[in-house]
């Protein structure tokens, strides 16, 4: 039970029955992460697949109207539109050489979900996506993209139909059909899940630190991202987190307000508790259940978050943050007027951060945002809240 913690967070809380699932894939990740075929066979599906290294991008016009150096980690000009690819080829990987014929995962704003339909689709695998029902309705668009990549979307009825309850049921299939692997797609759940993910993310802090050094010559000041489970931002925070000087700003869901069932702001409100086999801090009842919880953005709508975030808020490394459905909207609106790029509505709110704390930034402050995803499938949402 002692393995995979960060802190008091993390574990393995799960029934006996899936350990040995578990077993298995930290022991064959160990085995295959050093590999050299398999490290190039990764390398250059992110070079010429995805498209990455994903540029650093200097925002002139959102800089000059803030008054600092912003820049934009464009993860959403990989292949599929956001970060979530770069860890859905790893783990595809890791299944194929197990000789996985059949992939499963969850996904709440759809951008895993289709990310995991691709991975699957390029290695010949079967693949099942458990989307809640409220998502399915939301992120459309996506829906429609995974099942053109030849995935079956299952769509979850149970609980409030979110993220959460899509997680439930996937994890539900998994004990029944532990042939099947489960490709998670945040820095959550049982070791050693939280690990894997945050190694195949990581590569976006690498590549920015080496870029803001060619471009600016020193590193930056800021780092902000989006936190729904935690992996962009892990991602971009990892290879920076022993960098004293650069703060790691995450920020949060504030949905309608910070009252209970308003929001989903996890780091900030939340107590430690444990959810789908880790612990973390959590949005929880009385009896410790997941509480109601509630974001615009699907990919952030979950009452739960990373063990790995959840001890860098206890050893105060991270400054938190939260922003509202309408902050993120407007950042939404915002964004794609001044820059011509249209962020995911996960990623507006670490842009709606900026523009709610604009005061904080000085002249010579250099600010790095992970953009962690592009809006084509918020367009609808969006469209709809601005009439
Ligand atoms: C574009 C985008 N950004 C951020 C997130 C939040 O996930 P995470 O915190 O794991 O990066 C999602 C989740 O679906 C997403 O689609």
């Amino acid at each position: 039970m002692n393995k995979g913690y960060f802190g008091e967070f993390g574990g393995q809380y799960v029934p006996e029955g899936l350990l040995p699932y578990l077993n298995n894939i930290e022991q064959k990740y160990n085995e295959l992460k050093d590999s050299d075929s398999f490290k190039s066979r990764l390398k250059s599906l992110l070079k010429e697949y995805v498209g990455r290294p994903s540029p650093l991008y200097f925002a002139k016009n959102l800089s000059k109207n803030i008054g600092c150096k912003i820049y934009l980690k464009r993860e959403d000009l990989n292949h599929t539109g956001a970060h979530k690819i770069n860890n859905t080829l790893g783990q595809a990987l890791l299944a194929k050489s197990m000789n996985k014929k059949e992939i499963i995962a969850e996904t709440g704003a759809g951008q895993h979900g289709v990310a995991t339909a691709t991975a699957a689709a390029l290695l010949g695998m079967k693949c099942k996506i458990f989307m809640g029902k409220v998502d399915t309705i939301k992120q459309k668009l996506n829906v429609q993209r995974i099942s053109l990549l030849g995935a079956e979307v299952i769509t979850v009825e149970r609980g409030s139909g979110i993220l959460k309850d899509a997680v439930d049921e996937a994890l539900g299939y998994l004990i029944e059909n532990p042939e099947v692997f489960y490709l998670l797609g945040s820095v959550v759940g049982p070791h050693p899940y939280p690990t894997i993910v945050r190694n195949f993310q990581k590569i976006i802090g690498e590549e920015a630190k080496m870029q803001i050094i060619e471009q600016e010559g020193r590193l930056p000041d800021y780092l902000i991202a989006c936190v729904g489970g935690g992996s962009n931002a892990m991602g971009l925070f990892y290879d920076f987190i022993n960098e004293e000087n650069v703060k790691l700003i995450a920020v949060e869901p504030a949905g309608k307000g910070l009252e209970p069932g308003n929001h989903a702001a996890t780091l900030t409100l939340g107590s430690p508790g444990i959810i789908h086999g880790f612990k973390c801090y959590l949005l929880q009842d009385n009896e410790g259940n997941p509480a109601d919880i509630h974001s615009i953005a699907s990919g952030l709508d979950y009452p739960g978050v990373g063990p790995e975030p959840s001890m860098l808020k206890d050893s105060n490394r991270l400054i938190l943050g939260s922003v509202t459905d309408v902050q993120a909207i407007n950042a939404f609106n915002y964004l794609s007027r001044i820059e011509g790029i249209i962020p995911a509505l996960e990623t507006s709110h670490a842009i709606a951060f900026i523009l709610e704390h604009s005061s904080m930034f000085n002249k010579d402050d250099i600010i790095i945002v992970n953009l962690s995803g592009r809006g084509d499938k918020d367009v609808e949402t969006v469209l709809q809240s601005n009439s």
